[in-house]
């Protein structure tokens, strides 16, 4: 398979590019920007992106890359501080210009060029710097200008050498994949040869190489990330494998069994269910205050995560590796920024995991390369059933946050069962629009759906009776990112037959509320 590596060289969102490559179908992976040129070589490199970066290619302790890297023979696209760099290493000159370019900009072609082939001679493209190349480095020719930036991209053509000051990965920049695409396909030859699969054996193999004959552990949670990692992992070491499934008792129901299910019959992995529902009962008895809650949950995962570690080497098989479903947003999120080895120390984004002393592992993350939705075509690659792939975002308190008030078994119950009802409905009504739309996450589709108990009885009629029961709140929202939802705006006739269904299937339950609260003000949970 070929492969297309993008020298990092601190840009904010570095994987970008590598994913815009992996979207046109050509496997790219992410290496720090000072990888010897020699180690590049080694390792098969087909094409090379230099990514941008916040620094001026003057400043002290700059980052910068091996010259050798433009001698292998391989070509090479730079973006904004990589065609600095590009400029600087080959004996052209980068200047501060006056004006600096944040955001749109207009650029107009000045010489024919491969890389532009198809795009008009004018086009607007996204730029955001203050530096930028003022003489081009001998044997280069200008491509582009913009009113103020005199060398908006160049090239090399005869050493396959392109660069841009723009940032072509951006979606702002209206041709910018097409640059990319002209970039892979007409000027290094590529063919689409990236797949599921084939990321799937690449992975495998990375993973097998690293742990050797040694032990490796994941907590299991049932969502997609941590039932990916787990798939591959088994595929790469089988039994050297334990995967921990703590059953803290607030999954949402026929969950534990789905998870069990999958990873005893599909996969051949050392499966440790750890039937923790009572010592979470009685920690969680009568806690009210939601972090409250979400403190002892978390804390007691590691308690119980850690006892099934200390067990398997006090059975003489020592743990090693800590697997874990990390992927690429979980670090932008954290701010922490790591760039290639697929392994490290633990850190900052780790930083909650609390290590009784004297134990630490060697971390696998086989997916911070990747995005959501890499991530669930890997599994769907893997075999994962699609109830684990297209899992929606699941709390991990669980039920506990949605449950107002203190946890106790009749409602986990009720919530369990009504819970199930506005699941099976809503999975129906995706489904539907699924058929329709074509897409999976289609504009109205619902993105995340569960069923709310609040901390209150309330007065009904059933048959001749008055009744004084519980209220259940339904709550779906349509979202891309939980950063901000909006109520779904459900057909009447599927909220009737999810009011109706639970009243007449949930005993305790006599009344159903809608929640058409978008976030914000709201928030998705109601804890
Ligand atoms: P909110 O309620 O903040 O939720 O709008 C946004 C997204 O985050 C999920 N969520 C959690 N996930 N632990 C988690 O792992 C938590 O404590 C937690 N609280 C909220 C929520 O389901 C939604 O997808």
């Amino acid at each position: 398979m070929q492969k297309v590596i993008v020298l990092d060289f601190g840009a904010q969102y570095g994987q970008l590019i590598a994913r815009r490559v992996r979207d046109l179908g050509v496997y790219s992976e992410i290496l720090p920007c000072d990888t010897p040129a020699a180690e590049l070589a080694a390792t098969g490199v087909d094409a090379i992106i230099l990514s941008g970066g916040p620094a001026s290619v003057y400043a002290e302790n700059a980052p910068s890359i091996d010259p050798a890297v433009f001698e292998l023979g391989v070509p090479v696209l730079g973006f904004c501080y990589g065609q600095q760099i590009m400029a600087k290493v080959l004996g052209g000159e980068v200047g501060h210009t006056d004006v600096g370019e944040y955001g749109p900009a207009t650029i107009t072609r000045v010489t024919p060029s491969r890389l532009f082939d198809g795009t008009p001679e004018e086009q607007t493209v996204w730029m955001s710097h203050r530096d930028s190349v003022v003489k081009v480095p001998e044997g280069f020719a200008v491509t582009a200008r913009t009113a103020v930036c005199p060398v908006a991209s160049m090239e090399c053509a005869e050493r396959n050498l392109y660069a841009t000051q723009f940032h072509p990965e951006v979606r702002h920049t209206t041709y910018g994949n097409d640059m990319l695409s002209n970039f892979l396909f007409d000027i290094c030859g590529l063919i689409r040869d990236w797949s599921a699969d084939g990321i799937a054996d690449i992975l495998i193999a990375a993973i097998c190489n690293q742990v050797g004959n040694d032990r490796m552990i994941l907590g299991l949670s049932g969502g997609v990330d941590s039932s990916v990692v787990g798939a591959l992992c088994a595929r790469a070491i089988g039994k050297q494998l334990t995967c921990v499934f703590v059953n803290h008792g607030l999954l949402r129901k026929n969950e534990p069994e789905e998870v069990e299910e999958v990873f005893t019959k599909q996969f051949d992995v050392d499966f440790v269910h750890v039937h923790a529902e009572e010592r979470y009962a009685k920690l969680l008895a009568g806690v009210t205050d939601p972090e409250a809650k979400r403190t002892i949950i978390g804390t007691q995962f590691w308690e119980e995560f850690f006892a099934v570690a200390q067990q398997l080497a006090e059975d003489g098989r020592p743990v090693k590796y800590l697997a874990q479903g990390t992927i690429y947003p979980d670090i932008i999120e954290s701010g922490a920024r790591k760039t290639g080895g697929k392994a490290s120390t633990i850190k900052s984004h780790h930083n909650l995991i609390p290590f009784p002393e004297g134990v630490s592992f060697e971390l696998v993350e086989p997916l911070d390369h990747f995005f959501k939705d890499e991530v669930r075509a890997l599994g769907t690659a893997l075999g994962l059933p699609d109830s684990i792939v297209w899992r929606q975002p699941f709390p991990g308190p669980g039920l506990a946050i949605r449950i107002i008030g203190d946890v106790t078994p009749e409602k986990l119950r009720i919530l369990k069962d009504a819970d199930a009802i506005v699941r099976e409905e809503l999975d129906t009504y995706n489904a539907l629009l699924f058929e329709k739309t074509g897409e999976r996450n289609s504009e109205h589709a619902c993105w995340q759906y569960f069923a709310v108990l609040p901390d209150i009885r309330c007065v009904g009629v059933m048959g001749d009776e008055r009744t004084y029961a519980r209220p259940v709140i339904v709550r779906a929202v349509e979202s891309t990112d939980a950063m901000t939802a909006d109520w779904a705006k459900l057909p009447y006739e599927v909220l009737e037959k999810i009011s109706s269904r639970i009243v007449a299937e949930v005993v305790g339950v006599n009344r159903v509320v809608y929640d058409v609260t978008p976030k914000p003000p709201g928030t998705v949970e109601w804890e």
